[in-house]
């Protein structure tokens, strides 16, 4: 596939797996199993395609009001994906990065998660981004409460705040903005994802449920995106 402009980054939100299941009369953890197994292929396909930034959605602030059962299972799968993935991320030159707050993750979970950070962040191929306990609300108050903590403490002047510091206040401080937003599933919002850094993503709403979404499908938005025509508020095309 030959294509003119490769998207620089492509966020994800991962969305379907459970009535994926229940319309195969399977249990909503098959769906997320599934779902991983997904993520791990669009991962490698991102890689291959010379995308530079994959941000994947796997768990919001928000999925902590699912009964205990299910957030076990996604804990569960998603501590499973750092074992069985640790080893082939870090030897494949890909730098993971996980965005969201610390709080109630377990500290388990969490031991894991720096220790992939740090094993793979000299790594200079595709940058990784995985978002886990993440909410864009939340995200935009941790910037606001920093930008203030260095305003107090005289490190910086109010009337200096600009778009760039304020963005280098939030949790994917240094990467590029997305250039497009997939959501799996049929619906049609947001959910709290990435509301600052997706101003202006190309948004893709995508039928398929999310373990239903392959190579193909990434390959299929990347040639559409070559069509779209983003102006950033002016009046010509410019990409
Ligand atoms: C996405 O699938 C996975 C997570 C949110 C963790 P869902 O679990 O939201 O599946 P549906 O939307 O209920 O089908
Ligand atoms: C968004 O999906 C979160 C993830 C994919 C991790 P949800 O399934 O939680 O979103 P809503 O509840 O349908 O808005
Ligand atoms: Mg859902």
């Amino acid at each position: 596939m030959k294509l003119k402009t490769i998207p620089r980054h492509v966020a994800i939100i991962m969305d379907g797996n459970g009535r994926w299941a229940a319309e195969h009369g399977l249990l909503r953890a098959e769906g997320h199993r599934q779902g991983v197994k997904r993520a791990e292929e669009v991962i490698k396909a991102a890689d291959e395609l010379g995308i530079k930034v994959l941000t994947l959605f796997a768990f919001s602030n928000e999925n902590w009001t699912r009964p205990g059962a299910e957030v076990s299972i996604l804990m569960k799968l998603f501590n499973n994906f750092l074992e069985r993935q640790a080893g082939r991320l870090a030897g494949s030159n890909i730098k993971v990065r996980f965005i969201g707050r610390n709080d109630r993750l377990s500290g388990y979970i969490l031991s894991k998660m720096r220790a992939l950070e740090e094993k793979t962040a000299r790594n200079t191929g595709l940058v990784l981004v995985l978002a886990v306990n993440y909410g864009a609300r939340q995200e935009i108050m941790d910037a606001a409460r920093l930008f203030a903590a260095s305003v107090m403490a005289g490190s910086i002047r109010i009337e200096d705040l600009d778009e760039r510091m304020f963005s280098g206040y939030l949790y994917t401080e240094s990467l590029p903005d997305p250039d497009i937003l997939i959501r799996t599933s049929g619906e049609m919002r947001l959910s709290n994802f990435l509301l600052w850094q997706l101003s202006y993503a190309e948004f893709y709403f995508y039928r398929k449920y999310w373990p239903e979404f392959k190579k193909e499908d990434l390959t299929r938005v990347l040639r559409d995106f070559q069509k779209r025509q983003r102006r950033f508020g002016g009046i010509r095309p410019s990409k």
